[in-house]
């Protein structure tokens, strides 16, 4: 059984892959900004018989991801790490804000790149280590009113087949996309008109851990 830190965990696909990954007993670290949401995935976890912790992390920010990342390290033996968190921008690029564009680019980009530097070293020292990036369709063609949104996702997509290869025999790394889900994601924008058509996180989810052997996964 391994420990799978997940970012984004209280809420969307990250709560519903802690609960698919708890399901299959391994012990699950959920991270987040929000600790009100992690601490009900945590006991929801709990009263399925298996482990969970959560802590507060913002990864934007380069300090909180230092201190927190040492934090679990030393109570925790991490051997996988599940990118998930993720922040949208969506609009014709004349009308987004700076704001919305350095939330998207700080948390999508930066975020997946300090979380994984600061706890590579700890990976390395584990026997199957293993990370997962979740992408997005966004990160494989562009797409009309997502420009940022898209070039954060075609960043992920070239960091993680970057690191497939520099960790190649070392940390199995896995690029994982997929199109629209019902999720909070949506919850402040009408880009999606109608998205009770798209996919449940759930089945998103299963799907995702009964693939998690494999480099790419497609949904
Ligand atoms: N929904 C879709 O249609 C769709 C399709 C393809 C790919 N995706 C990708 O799937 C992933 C999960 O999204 P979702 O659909 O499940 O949406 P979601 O429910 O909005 O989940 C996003 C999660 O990211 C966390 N987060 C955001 N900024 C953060 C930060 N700075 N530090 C730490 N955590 C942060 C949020 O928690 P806090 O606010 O509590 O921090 C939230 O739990 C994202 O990477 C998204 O790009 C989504």
């Amino acid at each position: 059984m391994q420990t799978i830190l997940i970012t984004g965990a209280g809420t969307g696909l990250g709560k519903e892959l802690a609960l698919s990954y708890a399901k299959k007993g391994h012990t699950i670290i959920l991270t987040g900004r929000r600790l009100d949401l992690l601490q009900a995935v945590k006991e929801e976890i709990q009263s399925v018989g298996a482990k969970a912790f959560s802590y507060q992390m913002d990864i934007s920010n380069v300090e909180d991801v230092n201190q927190t990342v040492n934090r679990i390290t030393s109570e925790h033996n991490v051997h996988y790490l599940l990118n998930n968190a993720g922040a949208g921008c969506f609009g014709p690029l004349t009308e987004l804000d700076y704001k919305e564009i350095d939330t998207a680019i700080q948390t999508n980009v930066l975020g997946t790149i300090f979380l994984t530097k600061e706890l590579l070293p700890h990976l390395l020292k584990q026997e199957d280590a293993k990370i997962m990036n979740i992408i997005s369709t966004a990160g494989q063609k562009g797409k009309v009113n997502e420009s940022v949104y898209v070039a954060s996702k075609f960043a992920v997509r070239g960091f993680t087949e970057s690191l497939q290869k520099e960790l190649e025999g070392k940390v199995h790394v896995i690029a994982t996309y997929m199109g629209g889900m019902n999720t909070p994601f949506w919850e402040d924008t009408d880009h999606i008109k109608d998205k009770s058509r798209l996919k449940s996180p759930r089945e998103v989810a299963e799907k995702i851990v009964a693939h998690d052997d494999k480099l790419e996964i497609q949904i």
